[in-house]
């Protein structure tokens, strides 16, 4: 028997940066960051909300849709890639916040990507009985590691988080299959070098800005499309299905282009079918991105009973997947 996401709640900072903001702190022009990204504004976190806090909020609201009890909460996963600190993880202080004491707890680290691993681990810990209720949570607060300095990636970032609970519940959407990748080859195109073991934070770091994301734009670009077809098609071999099956596109929330040119490589999916709105008024939020998607569509109540959802996604390291899931009746 599949898993089913049983539950889905999302977060957004109350902030708005929008473009126009953003052409008073560097050389940049609204019609330049719509034009090349889609992007029209994004959320900030308040200076004293950080990503457990969000990740609690979209938690709770994923909860409440599942209709489940706190207590019943076996594991909690948080897909981030700005934790309230490098240890301990802020799955721990997610269950704290919201009182989980018996669910075990572990932050997953696979940057944009992160929700859809989380998902895949979910849904195998589940189906093989290991956990019966798995809270799955992406969470990013991006605008902790953006440079407003620098015009190439300062655009393209927002905060904000998602989360899911996975279970055997008969409600929501049946997680069908999953395909995930990586290669490590390619890490230095989008890295946050500093703070780690290699370049522990110094004045010297600080100095030569290494706190901050580093992205090859260009380069990044051309591979998240490439890799969100692969996987999407791996995905839809996995499970059987062909291109027409699929009623609805989630790909990753990073560059309308990116949207739109993995949306041409499925002929037949209309363009509405294709979920785009999360990039426009929310930015890249990384982790966050697919999930929030989710969310929002499924509680605008426009996917029908038995319709399939392809996610894809792209991220750092590089990583990459996608699942497809169906809406139960
Ligand atoms: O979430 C993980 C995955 N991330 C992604 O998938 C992001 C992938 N990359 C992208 O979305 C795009 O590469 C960007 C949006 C980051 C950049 O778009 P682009 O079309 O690839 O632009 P570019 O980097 O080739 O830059 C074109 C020009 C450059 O000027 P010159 O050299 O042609 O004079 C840049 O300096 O645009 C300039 N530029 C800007 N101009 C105004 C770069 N950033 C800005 C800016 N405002 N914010």
């Amino acid at each position: 028997m599949n898993a089913n996401i049983i539950g889905t709640g999302s977060y957004l900072p109350k902030k708005i940066l929008t473009n126009y903001d953003l052409e008073k702190m560097v050389d940049t022009s609204n019609e330049w960051i719509v034009t090349r990204t889609g992007i029209k504004e994004r959320r900030i976190a308040a200076d004293d909300e950080y990503t457990s806090d969000m990740g609690v909020e979209a938690a709770k609201k994923a909860i409440k849709d599942a209709e489940i009890g706190y207590e019943e909460i076996d594991f909690i996963m948080t897909a981030t890639l700005t934790p309230d600190y490098i240890f301990p993880s802020t799955s721990c202080i997610i269950q704290k916040k919201i009182k989980a004491y018996q669910a075990a707890a572990v932050d997953i680290q696979a940057a944009c990507s992160g929700y859809i691993y989380a998902l895949s681990l979910a849904k195998a810990l589940v189906e093989q009985k290991v956990y019966k209720n798995i809270l799955i949570i992406a969470s990013e607060k991006l605008s902790s590691i953006v440079d407003y300095k620098d015009r190439s990636t300062c655009v393209l970032f927002g905060d904000g988080a998602a989360a899911a609970v996975v279970g055997l519940k008969n409600k929501g959407y049946e997680i069908k299959g999953v395909s995930l990748g990586a290669d490590g080859r390619e890490s230095d195109l989008l890295i946050l070098p500093g703070g780690g073991c290699r370049y522990v934070p110094s004045h010297e770091t600080i100095d030569r800005r290494l706190h901050y994301v580093k992205m090859a734009g260009n380069e990044v670009f051309k591979h998240a499309i490439r890799k969100m077809e692969f996987a999407s098609k791996d995905c839809l071999k996995k499970v059987g299905l062909q291109e027409e099956d699929i009623d609805w596109l989630i790909p990753h929330q990073a560059n309308e282009r990116i949207i739109m040119a993995i949306a041409k490589r499925f002929k037949n999916l209309p363009l509405d079918k294709v979920y785009k709105s999360v990039i426009e008024k929310y930015g890249n939020t990384s982790a966050s991105s697919v999930g929030i998607a989710l969310d929002e569509l499924d509680k605008e109540g426009r996917v029908k009973n038995g319709e399939n959802i392809l996610f894809t996604v792209f991220g750092a390291g590089f990583t990459w997947g996608a699942a497809i899931i169906t809406k139960r009746g």
